[in-house]
C-alpha cells in the first residue's frame, strides 16, 4: 500500500470518473437562414418554389432551409455545367486546372475548423472524426488530384485521355464533404464539369463549399451544387445531357439507376453498401485487434459502407476476445458530437434510427444474444447505444444485411478456409479485415477474399492514392488513385 492509500484523511477515489465537457466552438460557423441552388456561380432560388429544412440530429434544431431542386432546376444546372465545359474548362491548360484544385485544397485546410463544426452539426458525427478524418482527407483528395491534372498522359501512357463532359454526382450523408471531394476532385482534374447533389439530411458543407469555389475564383459553372431529395437525384440521372453518373448510396437506388441508364451510353460508377468481415485469428495482437474492431464498427456511428460489421473470431480466442470487447465498449463515450471527448455521436436521422432499431429487434427475435454497455443518452436527438450480438446465425438478417449503425454481429470459425467461406458468404464485397501475426497468412487470405479493399492489422484506413470500390452488390468502378481518374476519362 502506498502512503497516500494508508492515510485516513484523504478522500477515497470516486467510483465514477466523469470527464468535464470539452466543447468545440459552435459559433465558428454561421449558417444562412436559407440557401438557394448554386448554378453558374450564383446562388439562385429554385424554380420549383420548394424548400426543406436541414436539422441537427443531436438537438433536432433546424439549422437552415435549403432549396429542393425540381426538373427545371436540374436542367438549368446541367446547362450551366455544359456551357462551362464547352467554353473554357475542357480547353484550359491542364496546369491551370491544377492551380484551381490546389487552391481549393489549401482553402479547405484553412477553413477546416469551420467546416468540421458544420459537418458535425448537420450530420451528428463526433468532432474529433470530422476534424481528424473527414477534413484532412477531403483536402488530401484535392491535393492528390491537383497533382495529376497536368500529367494525364503519364498516368495513362499511349492512351490519349480525354474528359467525358458533364458529370452528375449523387452523394450520401455519412461523409458529406469527403464524398464531395472524392467526386469533384478527380472529375475536375480530368477536365469535366460537375453537377453535384448532396444528401437531404447533410447539405450544409456542400453549400459552404460553394464559398470555397468562389474564394478559389473557380470559373462559374464548373461546379454546380443542387440540393434536393431522391426525386432531384432521379432528374439528374435521367437528364439526356449528362455524360457520366457517379453514385454513392444504397444498393437499392444504385440498381434503379443502373436500370435507368442501361443502353443509354452514359458512363456509370456505383459505390454501394457492404457487410465487411473483420477476421481475427488466434495469433493476432489481441488488444490491437480490439481497437481495430471498435474502430471498424463504431467509427461514424457505423454509418460506413466499408464498416467491419461482421466479426469473425477464431474459436480458440472467442472467450477472451468477447470479454475484452465488452469491457472496451463500456468506455465509449456516446453524446454531443461537438464535445471533443465524444467517441460515438448522433444517428444521422430519425429514419436511420428506426431502421437500426428494426434490425436490432430482428436480431433478438432470431435468437442472437445482445450486449449493450450501460450508457446515459441525451434526451433530445437520435441516439443508439453501441451494440454487440453474439450467438449469431450465419443466415440471420443481422449477419447478412447492411445495418449502417453501431451494431456488430459476432460469428466464429475454426480454420482459415472456413473464415474465407464465411467472409465471402454475402451479397456484398466492399472491404474486409484480417488480424494475424503471419504475413503469409495475410497474403493467403487477401488472394481469396472477394472484397475491393482488405486491411491487415488495421481497419478503416483511407488514402487518396489508394483505389476504393466493390465487387458484386457493392457496385463497380473505383474511386481514388489513378483508377479514380480513369472513371472520368475516355480514351481514343
Ligand atoms: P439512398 O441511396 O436513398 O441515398 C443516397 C443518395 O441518393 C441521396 O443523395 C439521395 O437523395 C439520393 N437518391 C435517393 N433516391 C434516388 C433516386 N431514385 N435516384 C437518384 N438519387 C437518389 O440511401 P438512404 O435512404 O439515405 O439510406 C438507406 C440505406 O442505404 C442505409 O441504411 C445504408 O444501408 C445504405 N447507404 C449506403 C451508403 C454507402 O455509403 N454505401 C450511404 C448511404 C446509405
Ligand atoms: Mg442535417
Amino acid at each position: 500500500m502506498t502512503d497516500v492509500a494508508k492515510r485516513k484523511d484523504v478522500a477515497p477515489a470516486p467510483l465514477e470518473w466523469e470527464y468535464a465537457p470539452a466543447p468545440e466552438a459552435r459559433d465558428i460557423v454561421r449558417f444562412e437562414e436559407r440557401y438557394g441552388l448554386f448554378v453558374a456561380g450564383e446562388h439562385v432560388d429554385p424554380k420549383s418554389g420548394q424548400w426543406f429544412a436541414t436539422t441537427s440530429p443531436a438537438s433536432e434544431e433546424q439549422l437552415a432551409e435549403v432549396a429542393l431542386a425540381g426538373a427545371e432546376d436540374v436542367d438549368l444546372a446541367v446547362g450551366a455545367a455544359r456551357e462551362a465545359y464547352e467554353n473554357g474548362w475542357s480547353g484550359l491548360r491542364p496546369s491551370e486546372r491544377a492551380k484551381y484544385l490546389f487552391r481549393i485544397a489549401r482553402i479547405l485546410q484553412e477553413r477546416s475548423r469551420e467546416l468540421a463544426v458544420a459537418e458535425s452539426l448537420d450530420g451528428g458525427k463526433p468532432i474529433k472524426e470530422s476534424r481528424d478524418v473527414d477534413l484532412p482527407l477531403a483536402a488530401a483528395h484535392f491535393f492528390y488530384y491537383a497533382g495529376w491534372a497536368d500529367k494525364l498522359e503519364y498516368a495513362f501512357p499511349n492512351r490519349r485521355p480525354r474528359p467525358l463532359g458533364v458529370a452528375g454526382q449523387i452523394i450520401p450523408w455519412n461523409f458529406p464533404l469527403l464524398m464531395l471531394a472524392w467526386k469533384i476532385a478527380p472529375a475536375l482534374a480530368a477536365g469535366n464539369t460537375v453537377v453535384l447533389k448532396p444528401a437531404e439530411t447533410t447539405p450544409l458543407t456542400a453549400l459552404l463549399f460553394t464559398d470555397v469555389c468562389r474564394q478559389a475564383e473557380l470559373p462559374p459553372g464548373v461546379v454546380n451544387i443542387i440540393t434536393g431529395d431522391g426525386s432531384t437525384g432521379a432528374h439528374l440521372v435521367k437528364h439526356p445531357d449528362v455524360n457520366k453518373i457517379a453514385f454513392t448510396g444504397s444498393t437499392e437506388v444504385g440498381k434503379a439507376i443502373q436500370r435507368e441508364l442501361a443502353g443509354t451510353g452514359t458512363h456509370l460508377t456505383l459505390e454501394l453498401g457492404g457487410k465487411a468481415a473483420n477476421i481475427v485469428f488466434d495469433d493476432c495482437a489481441l488488444d490491437q485487434a480490439i481497437e481495430g474492431i471498435v474502430n471498424g464498427i463504431y467509427f461514424n456511428q457505423g454509418h460506413v459502407c466499408c464498416a467491419g460489421s461482421r466479426l469473425l473470431v477464431q474459436e480458440s480466442i472467442y472467450e477472451p476476445l468477447v470479454s475484452k470487447l465488452k469491457r472496451r465498449l463500456t468506455t465509449l463515450r456516446v453524446g454531443d458530437p461537438l464535445d471533443k471527448n465524444t467517441d460515438v455521436g448522433a444517428i444521422n436521422s430519425k429514419a436511420q434510427l428506426e431502421r437500426i432499431r428494426e434490425f436490432v429487434a430482428s436480431g433478438t427475435e432470431e435468437g442472437a444474444e445482445i450486449y449493450q454497455p450501460p450508457c446515459r443518452l441525451p434526451e433530445k436527438g437520435y441516439w443508439f447505444v453501441p451494440t454487440v450480438f453474439t450467438n449469431v446465425a450465419q443466415s440471420s438478417r443481422i449477419a447478412q444485411e447492411e445495418i449502417f449503425g453501431p451494431v456488430l454481429s459476432v460469428l466464429t470459425f475454426r480454420t482459415p478456409e472456413e473464415a474465407v467461406e464465411k467472409a465471402n458468404n454475402t451479397a456484398y464485397g466492399l472491404s474486409a479485415g484480417v488480424w494475424t501475426e503471419k504475413g503469409s497468412r495475410i497474403l493467403w487470405m487477401t488472394e481469396r477474399l472477394r472484397a475491393g479493399v482488405v486491411w491487415a492489422n488495421t481497419f478503416n484506413r483511407f488514402d487518396p492514392t489508394s483505389p476504393f470500390g466493390g465487387y458484386k452488390e457493392s457496385g463497380f468502378g473505383r474511386e481514388g488513385g489513378r483508377h479514380g481518374l480513369e472513371a472520368y476519362l475516355t480514351f481514343d
